[in-house]
């Protein structure tokens, strides 16, 4: 796939980086500095370059949004026309100091965001695991038992290609349903923060789901 990452911070740098590794056309964008793009890109060691939002839009079918809930709408101006774009949203609609859900229970960020890009294709997917356990979970995916990632959204297409790049990351997607459940998605990608930063396990940790059997 070419893919265009719309905020190349911990999130987006390193599974910007990860699709590289997986075989995936990847523009890094939307950075502070030029510099820092140019060496992700360089630094992915495969069909990786730094570009704008613009260009990244443009060249991509797919786009991950990784930016701050306060850069959406910066961001996706700058990136322009995104009609029939497929974005896979990681950002949480958190507020400025990151300890609240600025959108909850009635609606989800990613319900908002698919108000702003009515045209485009929006699949919630990779905002359920801190970014510290990518690179791990990666590391280890050829593994049989793989971390569960949750993802929603309305559309089966935009849905498959989410599942696709989920599994390229290294983990089992969990179809959680339409881009609403995102209401359920969001909360729970806090509890996981919490129990990574505030509980006893530390930044590595990722979640299991298991289908117990009658
Ligand atoms: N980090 C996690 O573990 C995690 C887990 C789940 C969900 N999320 C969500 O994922 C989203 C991204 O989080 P993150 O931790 O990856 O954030 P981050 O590291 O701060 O990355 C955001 C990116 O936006 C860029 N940026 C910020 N302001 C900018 C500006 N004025 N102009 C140009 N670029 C600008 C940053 O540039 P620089 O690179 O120059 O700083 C960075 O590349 C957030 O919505 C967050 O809630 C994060």
């Amino acid at each position: 796939m070419r893919i265009g990452i719309l905020g190349s911070g911990l999130m987006g740098g390193k599974l910007g980086t990860l699709f590289v590794r997986a075989g995936h056309e990847v523009v890094f964008s939307y950075a502070r500095s030029e510099q820092k793009l140019k060496r992700l890109a360089h630094d992915a060691q495969g069909n990786a370059r730094a570009g704008t939002p613009t260009e990244a839009a443009r060249e991509s079918d797919v786009l991950l949004l990784a930016v701050h809930w306060s850069r959406v709408d910066d961001v996706l101006k700058q990136a322009g026309d995104l009609a029939g774009k497929v974005i896979v949203s990681c950002s949480l609609p958190m507020n400025a100091a990151n300890t609240e859900l600025v959108i909850a229970h009635t609606s989800s960020g990613a319900e908002a965001l698919a108000k702003k890009v009515p045209k485009a294709r929006v699949v919630s997917a990779f905002n359920t695991v801190p970014s510290e356990v990518l690179v791990g979970v990666f590391g280890a995916r050829r593994k049989a038992a793989r971390p569960s990632l949750v993802y929603c959204g309305d559309e089966s297409r935009s849905k498959g290609i989410a599942a696709d790049l989920i599994r390229d990351a290294g983990f089992d997607p969990v179809d959680a349903g339409p881009l609403r459940i995102a209401r359920y998605t969001e909360p729970f990608a806090l509890l996981v923060a919490q129990l990574a930063y505030e509980g006893k396990g530390g930044p590595n940790l990722a979640y299991r789901f298991e289908r117990l059997q009658k």
